[in-house]
């Protein structure tokens, strides 16, 4: 578990002195994945860099596991740093070292024996899918394939956090994926707590457990990703549920309608029809879609309802879990 309390940091800019971090609360499970995201200039690699212990904050605490770390220093520094693996933002990988070279970096720093040193680094190289690249120079791997070795080579001391700033910022959609999949397992198959750095929601969209929400140095939104969509008014469900489409004539030929969220494969698969029938309404998707948040299947539609009982079946709609948003209907607004 890591708490993040009240952190502030500012720089000397160019044009006077810059609030980086602004009193930034943060907490985050152990083993769970976490996205921080904003816009840039947020604040976001400041962050990253003070939870690194890289960068020393203003003021504030930063525990692991009750420790703080910013009151650290000497020894205990450095072994609380070991506890955090670091994947820095852009191409970090030593040119001259081969991809087996890059991994075994922080183990021969700690002093591991040759032996240990490569089995670990044979056991990392699989955990990342790169094995067949072992003797490979960096310019011999593609970008994706070197964030992954980046990834290995942050894991290699075994950090129960691991780090990773911008991760995919310069890679295509597919390498993406290669990259995100290596760090969901590095959570699934080894408990690590993972933050990630990002300014492309699709990331969230696939690994995030968590999200926090980075402007001007302050966290704007902050919690699950699946509580977050069904609350119709957050960033998160703006960014990442399925856009409804406006069509007033459709909504005025309904008796009521409603924007519905739904989470989960039960709830997704079953719920809409079960309504309709369980109080013999007739109900129509009127806009929307089906999207994936993780495994989670995710939806978000207009449904549009005919029946003296629809007020019931949306209200029964709603203490089965879902989030149901009325909406005035039509271009005038009749509410029923
Ligand atoms: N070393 C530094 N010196 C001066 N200003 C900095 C330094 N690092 C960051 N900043 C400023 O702090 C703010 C936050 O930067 P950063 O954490 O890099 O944001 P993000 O990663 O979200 O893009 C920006 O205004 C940036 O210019
Ligand atoms: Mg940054």
């Amino acid at each position: 578990m890591i708490t993040v309390e009240n952190l502030t940091k500012s720089f000397v800019g160019a044009s006077g002195p810059v609030n980086a971090l602004n009193g930034v609360d943060l907490n985050v499970q152990a083993g769970t994945v976490l996205g921080v995201v904003g816009p840039s200039g947020a604040g976001k690699s400041t962050l990253a860099r003070c939870v690194a212990l890289l960068e020393r904050p203003d003021s504030g605490a930063i525990r692991v596991d009750g420790t703080d770390l910013v009151s650290l220093g000497g020894t205990a520094l450095r072994a609380a740093r070991r506890q955090i693996g670091v994947v820095p933002q852009g191409d970090s990988l030593l040119r001259q070292r081969t991809a087996a070279g890059n991994v075994a970096l922080p183990l021969e720093a700690a002093g591991v024996a040759g032996p240990q040193r490569r089995t670990r680094v044979a056991e990392l190289l699989d955990l990342v899918g790169l094995t067949d690249k072992a003797d490979s120079y960096p310019d011999q791997l593609s970008g994706g394939q070197r964030q992954r070795i980046a990834v290995a080579r942050a894991l290699a001391a075994s950090p129960s956090v691991l780090l990773a700033d911008e991760p995919t910022s310069a890679l295509d959609p597919e390498t993406t994926g290669s990259v995100l999949t290596v760090l969901d397992r590095a959570r699934a198959e080894l408990g690590v707590t993972v933050l990630v750095v990002t300014h492309d929601m699709g990331v969230v969209r696939r690994i995030c457990d968590d999200i926090a929400v980075l402007e001007q140095g302050r966290v704007v939104e902050h919690g699950k990703v699946l509580d977050l969509v069904a609350d119709a008014g957050s960033r998160t469900a703006a960014s990442l549920l399925p856009a409804v489409d406006q069509n007033p004539a459709a909504d005025s030929a309904h008796d009521r309608v409603a924007d519905v969220v739904l989470v989960g494969f039960a709830a997704v698969g079953a719920l809409l029809p079960e309504a309709a029938s369980r109080f013999g309404v007739e109900l129509n998707l009127l806009g929307g879609g089906l999207t994936r948040l993780a495994e989670t299947p995710v939806a978000r539609f207009r449904v549009g309802l005919r029946g003296d009982r629809a007020d019931s079946a949306l209200e029964w709609i709603s203490d089965a879990g879902a989030a149901v948003q009325r909406t005035p209907k039509g271009p005038q607004g009749v509410a029923a």
